[in-house]
């Protein structure tokens, strides 16, 4: 009888209630409850990381003229201003380790006028911003396209007068080529020149200490200036690119302004947002470029104090 009752007893509730299985049941709670509060901590990190990234992303994209209709902050410091007006719902956040997709353009040695005007209308059709190391007595004859330069939001840096390797010269001579240079600038632009690049990338700790300003060398070499096949240069710079890159171009260089609108659409296309310096290093770092430092890419900065 006993085997009977309890057979009775378990009979139609078998499978749920047999004591081993309670068990299992709560076991299988608790694993449930774990991957929930998971799930929604994954959820509420992602969210608020992929806001802070987009963000900053469409922002630019939406607003390139942020910095174009304020020189002076393209300059400086345009994307960490801006970025309270565009992101009230983000609160700090752990930063996530995605590299952004930002690199700068740079173009030395102008403005000259056969190729500089180029450049400029491809930037502008595109609403892109670069910095652009200019020479001071091609600035002085080409006034008006370094004028351009400024009023499209470029960024504007110093390359010297006339080009000498700054590791031959004395430091008298360093400030007088960097004085003259930044006299003419602002001169014509009303701005001052914030940022140096010697000529050849041609520095030293004397050097980056008498250009007394933050230098800024490059990480991808275009070697435009040696290129005569344009589908080369194109896919060197498009396809050697990586996000955080300072890119080094000429935009005296013939060849340059020829394939300067395949260079962009390559690098858009990619995913890449030109940017100039400053604001690779803002968007990146949320500062402005410092005094006794050197800056490579994005992360290989080095101080020379
Ligand atoms: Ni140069």
């Amino acid at each position: 009888m006993k085997k009977n009752t309890n057979k009775l007893e378990y009979s139609g509730k078998s499978e749920l209630f047999r004591p081993s299985d309670r068990k299992r049941n709560r076991a299988a709670k608790i694993i449930l409850l774990g991957s929930l509060s998971m799930l929604l901590l994954m959820i509420f990190f992602l969210t608020f990381g992929i806001i802070n990234i987009s963000d900053s992303i469409t922002k630019h994209i939406d607003n390139p003229s942020a910095e174009s209709s304020n020189v002076s902050s393209s300059l400086n410091t345009a994307l960490p201003t801006t970025s309270a007006t565009f992101a009230p719902f983000v609160f700090p956040m752990p930063t996530l380790k995605i590299p952004l997709p930002y690199v700068a353009l740079t173009f030395d040695d102008g403005p000259y006028a056969p190729t500089t005007a180029k450049i400029l209308d491809s930037l502008e059709k595109r609403n892109i911003n670069a910095t652009f190391f200019v020479i001071g007595y091609r600035a002085e004859i080409n006034k008006k396209l370094l004028q351009r330069m400024v009023e499209q939001g470029h960024e504007i840096g110093n390359h010297s007068w006339d080009h000498p390797d700054y590791t031959t010269l004395s430091k008298t001579e360093i400030k007088q080529q960097q004085e003259q240079c930044a006299a003419i600038v602002e001169q014509y632009t009303g701005k001052k020149v914030r940022i140096s690049r010697p000529p050849y990338g041609g520095n030293n700790t004397m050097v980056d200490k008498t250009c007394n300003t933050p230098i800024v060398l490059w990480s991808m070499d275009s070697l435009d200036w040696k290129e005569t096949d344009r589908q080369t240069l194109i896919k060197r710079v498009v396809s050697k690119t990586k996000p955080g890159d300072i890119i080094l171009m000429h935009d005296l260089q013939k060849i340059t302004a020829e394939c300067i609108d395949e260079i962009l659409d390559g690098l858009l296309a990619k995913g890449y947002i030109p940017v100039t310096v400053s604001d690779l290093i803002a968007t990146n770092h949320g500062t402005t470029l410092q005094h006794e430092k050197l800056y490579y890419d994005v992360n290989n900065i080095i101080s020379y104090k």
